[in-house]
């Protein structure tokens, strides 16, 4: 196991080790003297030079300086941003592989969950079924967002003030840990195979136009966001512009954005307004330019109208499996009220109502309520309805247990931070026979899980489902059921 024998490992020691396989995150993981080694970029086969950065008392973190000796999984990656972009981790794995080792993340991970009893702890691993594969490897992305600003900033002081001197104005990717500067991209093969021809033309508008990136830095310029959407189902569009500057302003430039209106299949050409700091405004002010406001998205029989910041799961074709294996985990009898919290436009919901009496669904973005209202009208589904809040605060005060519902299965798809203590309370209280939490992040799954697994649930099965093929975000159905 170990390649280097050496007294206490610290930082800025250079080491060889041997990647041995891969863990939550895709960090490679190598062992020096039995201390585990978490190497970000790197794949099992692999032989890697390393320089230590951070140690800690029962694992370090290490930076690849050199690949030693190539691993015979390796394949070439189809991006040339691959190495740099940081978007894609596993590009340069089989897909085979790819899900191989996902689902293997799974199992470990349950492995290590703790404070849970030992027997009840090695029977977690068993219940994990066969990873379901994306139906598409490539060009599955529904929905890509790119930044406009510096590829390179440098900030020099002169006579006690900070000058900002930044160069190469771009669209593309903030790479890992480089959250004000932005790398060009020219590719990207998880979205559309149009995105070159597109991003051609942006960076012929910027040059043409010469109109200022946003400086996230200071909190000026004005192009700040590149958001496209696209109905895989549909073959309809959105582009949008997010930028900061008010309307008075804005309205002389609009005919500088019109260049993008002849695009084919465009459904939705928008400049969105967006002054505060935070890049995903609440109530965005909305300016259509060409078509509607949303695009058109189908899912089974079902049809959604997306707003541009509401969620929709990315990757349409395996939303589908991911949505049935939610519906297999969870059963349905058709006396059930069911709970779908964190519903987004309500499609897991709208999707399960046929299956029971009524769904009830909880979201706090408020465009996405908007959104999952008229979706459900627009498929006439009269047996669901929605909360706008936070799900910890509705369902402690207007859904209470013993109150208007009782909830006999409860559906949870929590953001990556998983869920609020609270809501874990509230949702314990309902007493549901079924718990099936979707996740997107392995890691608070197990945090959750434990506190099911404490009061009375065991869990059944985790299915994983791969929704974003070439990084190392893996999604889950668990299902817990009260013993
Ligand atoms: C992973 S998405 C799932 C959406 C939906 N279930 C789907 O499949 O499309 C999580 C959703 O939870 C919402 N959200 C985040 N925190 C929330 C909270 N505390 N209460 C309710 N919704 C929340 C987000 O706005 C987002 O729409």
């Amino acid at each position: 196991m170990s390649i280097v024998k050496t007294g206490a490992l610290c930082p800025g020691q250079q080491h060889t080790v041997a990647i041995e396989k891969l863990t939550h995150g895709g960090n490679g993981l190598a062992h020096i003297d039995g201390m585990a080694i978490f190497v970000p970029s790197s794949i099992p086969g692999q032989k890697v030079e390393v320089v230590l950065h951070k140690c800690k008392d029962t694992y370090c973190e290490a930076k690849v300086v050199k690949v030693v000796k190539k691993s015979i999984e390796e394949i070439a990656p189809k991006c040339k941003h691959f190495h740099e972009c940081g978007g894609c981790v596993w590009q340069n794995l089989s897909y085979n592989k790819q899900i191989e080792y996902k689902e293997n993340i799974v199992r470990d991970t349950l492995e290590h969950l703790t404070p849970i009893d030992e027997e009840l702890r090695k029977a977690l691993p068993g219940r994990v079924l066969p990873i379901i594969p994306s139906p598409q490897v490539f060009h599955y992305r529904n929905k890509l967002e790119m930044r406009f600003g510096y590829e390179n900033m440098r900030i020099e002081e002169k006579n006690g003030k900070h000058i900002y001197l930044d160069e190469n104005p771009c669209v593309g990717f903030h790479q890992p840990g480089q959250w004000s500067t932005v790398l060009p991209v020219t590719e990207c093969h998880l979205y559309d195979e149009q995105i070159a021809s597109l991003l051609s033309d942006v960076k012929r508008f910027m040059q043409s136009t010469n109109l200022p990136v946003y400086n996230s830095k200071v909190h000026k310029g004005l192009l700040r966001t590149l958001l496209l959407r696209r109905g895989i189902q549909t073959g309809e569009q959105m582009i949008a512009f997010v930028v900061k500057a008010r309307k008075k302003e804005l309205e002389p430039l609009f005919q500088h954005f019109m260049q993008f209106g002849g695009r084919s299949g465009l459904a939705s050409l928008l400049v969105i307004e967006n002054l505060g700091m935070d890049e995903r405004p609440d109530t965005p002010k909305v300016h259509t330019l060409v078509g509607k406001n949303t695009i058109t998205e189908r899912l089974f029989d079902l049809t959604f109208e997306i707003s541009p910041f509401s969620f929709f799961q990315t990757n349409t074709l395996a939303t589908e499996k991911l949505y049935q294996a939610i519906k297999d985990g969870a059963d349905l009898g058709l006396n059930e009220i069911v709970l779908d919290a964190y519903c987004g436009m309500g499609t897991i919901g709208q999707y399960l109502a046929r299956y029971c009496e009524k769904v009830v669904g909880i979201e706090s973005h408020p465009t996405a309520i908007e959104d999952a209202l008229r979706s459900a009208g627009k498929n006439r589904i009269g047996n669901i309805s929605f909360y706008k809040g936070r799900t910890e605060q509705v369902l402690s005060k207007q859904l209470v247990a013993g109150g208007k519902y009782i909830f006999s299965t409860v559906i949870v798809d929590p953001p990556r931070a998983g869920l609020h203590p609270k809501a874990i309370s509230a949702i314990l209280a309902h007493n549901p026979k079924k718990v099936v939490y979707v996740s997107c992040n392995t890691a608070t799954l197990v945090r959750d899980m434990a506190v099911f697994l404490k009061n009375g649930y065991e869990l059944r099965t985790v299915q994983p489902v791969d929704m974003f093929p070439h990084t190392a975000h893996i999604e889950t159905v668990s299902v817990l059921q009260k013993k």
